[in-house]
């Protein structure tokens, strides 16, 4: 379906057509410009930036390149097209044609899931405001940018399902996205990991690697709700945050790739004095990423997950492609607790255990990632082996928060914790190194030493391309 860029608003509901919707939203947007430029990235609003911009939700319009300045990007409400028929793949109303409004009984629920997923959106941004000063790249710093402008998108997606579905009380939400910040004390974003600091550009790739891929995770299970009208918002959200990923995945495992080829070249595992991040560091930094993620699932036994599933609005990932009756109220599930000093797996009711279920798949899909960071070390003829820390390690929230689990899965004294956690998390030095290694490289085609280049550029520009252009005098 193609997009109408025509009006205030690009979008492809036919947003002219409803004009009580239109004007709330244009009500919206100059709150929505204004957070941009107070909270978006910090100094470089005036740069032109090569960004992708969706002209149509198709698999050919939607990526369209351009030299943009970002307070002027195209924000707007695209849904992917509707599947004729659909029907609600799971729960009670399982075959029931899909719900095109608010189903009256589940507003408020609906209402938090929606809220929830969009305050992510703007938070995100916050974290990353400062990261434009210390680019390793002009391809990263474009990078950057386009996640940016995409997760205000995101917000104008969620903000879209509020305003057109949920009355006064969506609007009201819809302000309060703008009003809350990440980290602030009297007024912070919603989840936890959202008021962590994003505070160096290791930090930025970890987090799009495992943060957004939560994110990932949160929209597939939306994307099969039984409102169709979320269930097309994610489906098109997936398609941009396949991109973020992309960052964090490619940028992870080229800071892996160059610590690699100074240990190489130096013949040494201490890489620090030829500008590089040893490779303990790295694993340090992937503890802490990984953890702070894996609470965002929630507790692993949640009457709120089932009941969430039961009524049709949030499904499993890849609901459809699953074999089973996709209603689960004979099923079990192996959920793993602390029992007694070790950690024991139990057979939980499905229902109970969705979050678990979904922090499953999430699991899986970080195992696949790190064989692929694991590949280039190999490859380089190194011996070292990244791993993710036990799913245990660090939480807090659910069955081992409070619980002191090693990486490796042993539960220990809290003062063999404390004498441990400076191997298992990166410590004030390690961070404070990390930071000095953080000096803006602009020029075209070059690389900050910590960093290798990526294999190609974006839309088959070359690596010395001009991605970020007019920039800011220091
Ligand atoms: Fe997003
Ligand atoms: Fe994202």
């Amino acid at each position: 379906m193609s997009i109408n860029y025509s009006g205030q608003i690009p979008n492809n509901v036919n947003l002219a057509d409803d004009r009580r919707l239109q004007r709330a939203l244009e009500a919206w947007q100059p709150g929505f410009l204004q957070w941009w430029s107070e909270m978006g990235p910090e100094s470089f609003q005036g740069c032109d930036v090569y960004l992708r911009t969706a002209t149509s939700t198709d698999a050919q319009g939607w990526a369209t390149f351009g030299y943009v300045k970002m307070p002027d990007y195209r924000w707007g409400i695209f849904l992917a097209d509707p599947e004729p028929d659909r029907r609600i793949p799971f729960g009670q109303h399982k075959g029931e044609p899909v719900w095109r409004e608010v189903p009256g009984e589940h507003r408020g629920v609906l209402r938090r899931l929606i809220v929830t997923q969009g305050d992510t959106e703007p938070a995100s941004v916050e974290q990353q405001r400062h990261l434009g000063r210390t680019c390793p790249s002009l391809y990263d710093l474009r990078n950057l940018f386009q996640v940016n402008v995409e997760e205000g998108r995101h917000l104008w997606a969620m903000v879209y399902l509020l305003h057109a579905y949920f009355g006064r009380d969506g609007r009201e939400e819809a302000e309060a996205l703008l009003r809350r910040r990440s980290g602030n004390a009297d007024n912070p974003r919603i989840l936890g990991a959202f008021n962590e600091k994003t505070p160096d550009w290791l930090s930025y790739f970890m987090f799009t690697h495992f943060t957004d891929r939560d994110g990932k995770y949160q929209l597939a299970s939306l994307a099969e709700s039984g409102f169709d009208p979320l269930a097309r918002t994610c489906r098109f959200m997936l398609t941009e945050e396949a991109h973020h990923l992309f960052v964090g995945e490619s940028g992870v495992s080229r800071v892996v790739g160059r610590t690699c080829q100074l240990m190489k070249e130096h013949n040494t595992d201490r890489v620090g004095e030829h500008g590089g991040i040893d490779l303990t560091i790295i694993q340090k930094y992937i503890n802490f990423h990984y953890s702070v993620s894996l609470d965002l699932f929630g507790s692993e036994l949640s009457t709120n997950a089932a009941n969430y599933y039961t009524a049709g609005l949030k499904g499993r990932f890849k609901e459809t492609d699953r074999d089973d009756d996709h209603q689960l109220t004979q099923s079990g599930y192996a959920v793993w607790k602390p029992d007694h000093g070790v950690i024991v797996q139990t057979d939980r009711p499905a229902l109970i255990a969705l979050n678990e279920t979904l922090r499953d798949s999430y699991i899986a899909d970080c195992e696949r990632a790190l064989a692929r960071w694991n590949k280039v070390i190999r490859e380089a003829g190194i011996s070292f082996e990244l791993k993710l820390p036990h799913r245990g390690f660090r939480r807090s929230i659910g069955e081992f928060a409070g619980v002191n689990v090693t990486p490796d899965g042993q539960i220990v004294t809290d003062e063999e914790w404390q004498r441990r956690t400076a191997d298992w998390m990166p410590t004030r030095a390690d961070r404070e190194f990390v930071a000095s290694l953080m000096k803006p490289t602009t020029a075209p085609g070059q690389f900050a030493s910590w960093i290798a280049p990526p294999a190609r550029g974006i839309n088959h520009q070359a690596l010395d391309f001009e991605y970020v252009t007019a920039l800011p005098a220091n």
